[in-house]
């Protein structure tokens, strides 16, 4: 029991994790029915906290969840004061399902919603130093992965056959074209142009591929907001991921194609890992 976090905050209350109990008609359970938001604290403040609690208000609305992002605020510093995190470098971890009703599709219109978060303390390394091993397979999941959603049960799958194969993460195509990957975002280096899937229902409009989109503006690094198809990908220059505990990841190889041999960072991945880490230190960049 050792890895859960010791107090969770369920629904106004902080208990201990061995009492945190849901009802099983509660509609997360029964159906995935819920949005969830990861963020990080970074030297004392949220990273893109209004992004991400945006993000997770727009997740809400999208589904029909009623329940206003406005009254999280006091008690995300409920929790974090509980477990001694406050200010301390941690993950914050927020799921708000629909709540319980008895089990059939629709919803009733007057649910309460759950509202569930832990804290754990994590310390992220200045730059991920990780070379990313992937692997690549056919995006089965729905088409609305705009959608922060609880049930992750085809991105469970897709990232459990990266771990198989001992590679990092599973970068997915749909049609024949780079979405995103398991848990990370995509992006892609030619000619020193950086290149990655427009933000549509086919992926999620990650946070980290926002404030890269924005440091490529800042460094003046050409963006294309274009499909990559997977038979191009021999011909691009360098690879990464990002996501909010990977960062930005360099990859090394998708399944048997080498971007480099040994641990080579690509030039434009490695200036953007060194601007976000400015970022991060609050430096201009
Ligand atoms: N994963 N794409 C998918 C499918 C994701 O699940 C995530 C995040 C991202 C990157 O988004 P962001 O930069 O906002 O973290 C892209 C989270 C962290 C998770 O499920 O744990």
């Amino acid at each position: 029991m050792n890895n859960y976090p010791e107090k969770i905050y369920l629904n106004g209350e902080i208990v201990a994790h061995a009492d945190a109990k849901i009802s099983v008609f509660d509609r997360g359970f029964i159906f995935g029915d819920g949005i969830y938001e990861v963020m990080v604290q970074l030297g004392g403040r949220f990273f893109y906290e209004e992004a991400h609690l945006n993000r997770l208000q727009d997740g809400l609305q999208k589904i029909n969840i009623d329940y206003n992002v406005g009254e999280i605020r006091p008690a995300i510093e409920q929790l974090l004061s509980a477990v001694e995190l406050t200010s301390k470098d941690c993950l914050l971890y927020i799921q708000i399902t629909r709540g319980v009703a008895p089990r059939q599709h629709s919803f009733p219109k007057d649910i309460k919603p759950t509202v569930m978060m832990y804290a754990v303390p994590k310390i992220l390394p200045d730059i991920n130093t990780i070379h990313a091993g992937v692997i690549s397979r056919e995006d089965f999941r729905w088409s609305r992965c705009d959608i922060k959603m609880t049930s992750l049960l085809g991105n469970v799958m897709l990232n459990e056959e990266a771990m198989q194969n001992n590679c990092f993460e599973t970068i997915l195509y749909r049609n024949g074209v780079v979405t995103e990957a398991s848990h990370c975002n995509v992006f892609f280096v030619k000619n020193d142009v950086v290149v990655t899937h427009p933000a549509n229902e086919f992926i999620l409009d990650g946070i980290t591929r926002q404030v890269v989109l924005e440091l490529c503006k800042n460094l003046n690094i050409k963006v294309e907001q274009n499909p990559v198809t997977a038979i191009r990908i021999p011909q691009m220059d360098e690879a990464f991921l990002t996501g909010t505990s990977t960062q930005i990841a360099s990859i090394q190889k998708i399944d048997d194609y080498e971007f480099y041999s040994g641990n080579h960072v690509g030039p434009v991945t490695r200036r953007l890992q060194e601007a976000f880490l400015k970022l991060k230190n609050y430096t201009v960049v």
